[in-house]
């Protein structure tokens, strides 16, 4: 082969790579950029909810969601899988944390692992109070369930 073609054909195939390149690369933000949905769960209001507990469990999409309102009053939401083994844990009111039965996993009232051999935290959910109507609201988008 000759140099002269070799160095047509190397451009010619550089450059078919380079437009597949760019067609892929114009393709992907499509990919990231879905619009992802956000559904809304009221749960009722503040008062009424942690009048006599400081949390609530709520089965969302097949998934079991701890709702707390912490010592320092605020409310946070947790997915209840453990992040050891996938267990389910379980809220102890009076020590304000989170305890996981099959390896006795403890987890602090901000999702933290404090005993046990989880390493990981629980994986936290967007909730936020209304204030006009005192309305505790569970956010939930795709990629948090
Ligand atoms: Fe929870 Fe192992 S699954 S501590």
């Amino acid at each position: 082969m000759k140099r002269r073609v070799f160095f047509q054909a190397t451009i010619k195939y550089v450059s078919l790579a380079g437009l597949s390149a760019l067609t892929v690369i114009s393709i992907i933000p499509d990919i990231f950029n879905k619009k992802r949905s956000v559904k809304k769960i009221i749960l009722g209001k503040a008062s009424d909810i942690f009048s006599s507990n400081t949390a609530i469990v709520q089965k969302v999409n097949d998934e079991t969601v701890i709702i707390v309102q912490n010592t320092m009053g605020e409310i946070q939401a947790f997915n209840a899988t453990c992040t050891h083994a996938g267990c389910m844990v379980e809220w102890n009111d009076t020590q304000h944390s989170f305890h996981c039965r099959c390896h006795g996993g403890i987890f602090n009232e901000k999702g933290d692992p404090i005993a046990g051999p989880p390493k990981k935290p629980l994986s936290q959910l967007q909730v936020d109070i209304r204030t006009s109507t005192n309305e505790v609201i569970l956010y939930l988008d795709d990629a948090s369930m």
